[in-house]
């Protein structure tokens, strides 16, 4: 899968070079790179913002830049996903479906956002915008959320996890009757006077598997009673 991401902050991205993500890259699984609008620009202090028509607080994104970046990213049909607090909500199904693409271009605003004629002219064009949201606060800009967007995907594809990490079975993950993970445990069998609980060293894998599953289910009624079947 080919991944770029346009940023006038391209050193925000530096983190996907670590970990799980970045050893998907060394392997050439993923094709990484960014762009910077700022190096589309032409005037002599490289704007890229300028103030919102209609009036109103921050700056908005100019639409030629963000074009000029874009243009050659788009040329072969990728999903371009936009980062912003307005989007729909990021869900593990969508990290599924984005997982399925063979080029992401993910487009990070700044300050107010980017001028939607962007949007609108690539949209015309029949290039597929899909605008997301990582949850219900407002960041300073996309660039995290491109990050959290990024290691959703890059885990789900063919030869990022191990054999014995499969994601089907993770919170969210597709084959669960409830959406939440229980606790886990790992040596030693006492730590500060607390025991692993018992049935998980009975070697009856039958019941633990039901124990994981009533846990999950605690887990997903009290944390997240909007998901429990
Ligand atoms: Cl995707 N972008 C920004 N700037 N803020 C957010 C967000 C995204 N999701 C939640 N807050």
């Amino acid at each position: 899968m080919r991944i770029d991401v346009a940023t006038v902050f391209p050193d925000y991205l530096a983190p996907v070079h670590q970990s799980v993500v970045g050893r998907a890259i060394s392997a050439g699984i993923i094709d990484f790179a960014t762009h910077d609008p700022r190096d589309a620009t032409t005037d002599r202090h490289r704007t890229v913002d300028d103030a919102p028509f209609g009036g109103g607080p921050g700056m908005v994104m100019m639409a030629e830049p963000w074009a000029a970046t874009l243009d050659p990213l788009v040329q072969d049909d990728p999903l371009v996903v936009v980062p912003t607090p307005s989007g729909r909500p990021f869900t593990q199904r969508i990290a599924e479906r984005y997982a399925a693409e063979s080029h992401l271009v993910i487009a990070c605003g700044r300050y107010e956002g980017i001028d939607a004629r962007v949007w609108e002219h690539y949209r015309a064009d029949g290039i597929r915008i899909e605008e997301v949201s990582i949850g219900d606060y407002v960041l300073a800009g996309g660039e995290p959320a491109a990050l959290v967007i990024i290691e959703a995907v890059a885990r789900l594809l063919p030869g990022v996890l191990g054999n014995d990490e499969s994601a089907a079975d993770d919170s969210f993950g597709a084959d669960r009757p409830y959406a939440l993970e229980g606790p886990v445990y790992t040596r030693p069998r006492e730590w500060r006077g607390l025991a692993v609980p018992e049935i998980l060293l009975s070697g009856d894998h039958a019941r633990i598997e039901q124990w994981r599953r009533d846990q999950s289910e605690v887990r997903t009624r009290t944390h997240r009673p909007d998901l429990a079947p």
